[in-house]
């Protein structure tokens, strides 16, 4: 997902900026380019510290000592912060009728109060001292390392938050993120500073979708609706390419950041994975990676490409700008009627006619790039190949999730696309991929938002087979959830599809706590399912798998 540490950003960095005389990581005076960065006090004391270890090896424990000495502890911008719209006893806990989940669900409903943060007021007053943005409202942080708010992830945290009835936290989390739209123009990927150049998928639209259908508030979405065009302008005008398919020119959007330096949250990380490439290699491939984390999908085979257009190689071979993203132009498919939708009620005909044309023309392009008749599905569409990638992702149906198709038989067939992929024979979810490269966004780890999105696609269909397999992908995961939590007392940003209930792994850290997101698809789940989810204890109706094993049984033979 995403990966950061502000401590060891700021060590990193300046050893970066000292050692090699790169250019600096961003457009921060104080913490990459300017004056005061030059001649402050900290960088003459890390000269010092250079200066008396001559291999350029400083001993940890000097590091240590002048960490300790010029930065303040990691996570101190941020206080605890109760949220005071938190009560007991939300009315959906009342439609769970298997009590263990039911308690199971009020302890989660628990969980806000240790997510809520607040920043102190230090990072107002003085934004030079603090690599984290300030925005103006408290939050809910994902949770573990976490320690700064991330755009994606909300979306989900927002849903939970709607479902425990805490709209005025809910509201200020979308403000902050309004705050941010008119701020940069755009949302950056989390809030730090070295986030400033990259987004993350653009969840926002639907965050207010979401707010807006808990409350009916007119006047919020009125006020929020400027940001919103502003922000999906970002994306068609800085993220989008034409593509030409068959003669004809269409415009899709990928994953694209043109800062083509390491990552300065991930610096040696990225220095290290470059080396011994030309120049040029290098900053391509830092741009990719950049491009990668803007995809939330950091890291994963996915991205990876080879000459032949395959998704073959490793993290060297990452070329995340090189690709179309089934579920990116997805997404803004949905943003695109979403914003129709909201022009519509609030009245402004001409405006809601404009993005239902923007979102036809984007439906076409959808089928004429990702869509392929034969497989069923839509695949990620290679820019220099001119080819489709055709491994197995819970993205090759997220046009189903986003009902951005223009005929209900390609739904069904993808519905069919996925009982034939393989990619449901886990007892425990959904893989993000059919591939164990080691990173954290493949076999065999399953997360939380790619699981929300199938559920519900497939929940929407009209057929009893897409409807039943829905059901039958959302007792997978609660149980899964249900058992790590038993075993763990703890929420995780992703599980093993192996696991019964073990936390995935793999990728640049450590399986995080929790967990925000995590939390917002259990009860969302168990909000839509209640009546009829149990938890791991008793077995789901054998009746249920049987089609699922035989379409599994028919492919192998
Ligand atoms: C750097 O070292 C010099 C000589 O030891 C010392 O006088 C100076 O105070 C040091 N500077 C800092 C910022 O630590
Ligand atoms: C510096 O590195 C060289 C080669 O690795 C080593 O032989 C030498 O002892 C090192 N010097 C110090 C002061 O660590
Ligand atoms: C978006 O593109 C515009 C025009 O090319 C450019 O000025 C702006 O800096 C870009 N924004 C980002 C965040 O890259
Ligand atoms: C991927 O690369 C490996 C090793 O080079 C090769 O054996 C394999 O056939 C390739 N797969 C595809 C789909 O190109």
């Amino acid at each position: 997902m995403h990966a950061s540490v502000a401590l060891s950003f700021s060590s990193v960095a300046l050893l970066a900026c000292v050692s090699c005389a790169l250019p600096p990581p961003c457009d921060s005076e104080i913490y990459c380019t300017g004056p005061i960065f030059a001649l402050y006090v900290v960088l003459a004391a890390f000269r010092n510290l250079s200066n008396a270890s001559p291999n350029s090896t400083v001993p940890p424990s000097k590091l240590q000592e002048f960490l300790s000495t010029y930065f303040e502890k990691p996570g101190t911008e941020f206080e605890p912060w109760t949220p005071p719209d938190w009560h007991d006893e939300p009315k959906f806990l009342g439609g769970i009728a298997d009590g263990e989940l039911r308690n199971w669900a009020e302890k989660i409903h628990h969980l806000w109060k240790s997510l809520g943060r607040k920043m102190v007021s230090g990072v107002k007053d003085h934004p030079e001292l603090y690599s984290q943005i300030y925005s103006p409202h408290p939050v809910i942080v994902p949770g573990g390392r976490f320690r700064e708010l991330y755009y994606w992830d909300s979306y989900w945290v927002i849903n939970g938050l709607l479902l425990s009835e805490m709209t005025d936290t809910a509201h200020g989390m979308i403000q902050n993120f309004l705050y941010l739209v008119n701020r940069y123009g755009f949302i950056p990927n989390g809030g730090r500073i070295y986030y400033e150049r990259r987004s993350q998928p653009p969840f926002l639209t639907l965050m207010v979708e979401s707010y807006y259908q808990a409350t009916k508030d007119k006047e919020f979405l009125r006020a929020a609706l400027p940001a919103l065009e502003q922000e999906y302008r970002f994306w068609m005008q800085n993220r989008s390419v034409a593509v030409e398919v068959n003669g004809a020119e269409h415009v899709l959007n990928r994953y694209h950041v043109q800062v083509g330096l390491p990552r300065p949250e991930s610096y040696t990380d990225d220095l290290e994975l470059a080396e011994g490439l030309t120049d040029d290699r290098k900053e391509q491939l830092w741009m990719d990676l950049k491009a990668g984390a803007e995809s939330g999908w950091d890291f994963t085979s996915r991205w990876y490409t080879d000459t032949d257009g395959h998704n073959n190689g490793t993290l060297r071979e990452t070329s995340t700008s090189q690709i179309l993203p089934a579920d990116l132009n997805a997404v803004l498919c949905l943003n695109e009627k979403t914003l129709a939708s909201f022009h519509r009620i609030l009245g402004d005909i001409d405006s809601a006619a404009l993005f239902e044309q923007t979102a036809a023309r984007r439906l076409e392009a959808i089928e004429s790039v990702l869509w392929d008749a034969e497989r069923g599905a839509w695949f990620d569409y290679n820019l220099v190949t001119h080819s489709k990638h055709f491994e197995f992702y819970p993205s090759n149906l997220a046009p189903v999730w986003a009902q951005c198709y223009s005929r209900p038989e390609m739904a069904e067939k993808a519905v069919q696309y996925l009982k034939g992929s393989s990619a449901l024979q886990f007892p425990n979810g959904v893989p993000t991929s059919l591939r164990d490269s080691g990173q954290q966004w493949d076999y065999p780890n399953a997360w939380p938002p790619l699981q929300h999105m199938l559920i519900r696609g497939l929940s929407k269909l009209p057929s009893e087979d897409a409807k039943l397999l829905a059901f039958d992908l959302a007792q997978r995961w609660i149980k899964t959830n249900w058992l790590a939590y038993t075993k763990y007392e703890a929420m995780f940003e992703k599980y093993d599809v192996n696991g019964d209930g073990k936390p995935g792994a793999g990728g640049e850290y450590q399986v995080q706590l929790g967990f925000g997101w995590t939390n917002g698809v259990a009860l969302q789940l168990l909000d839509q399912y209640g009546l009829r989810l149990v938890s791991g204890s008793r077995r789901v109706s054998p009746g249920l798998l049987l089609p699922l094993v035989l379409s599994v049984t028919l492919r192998l033979q």
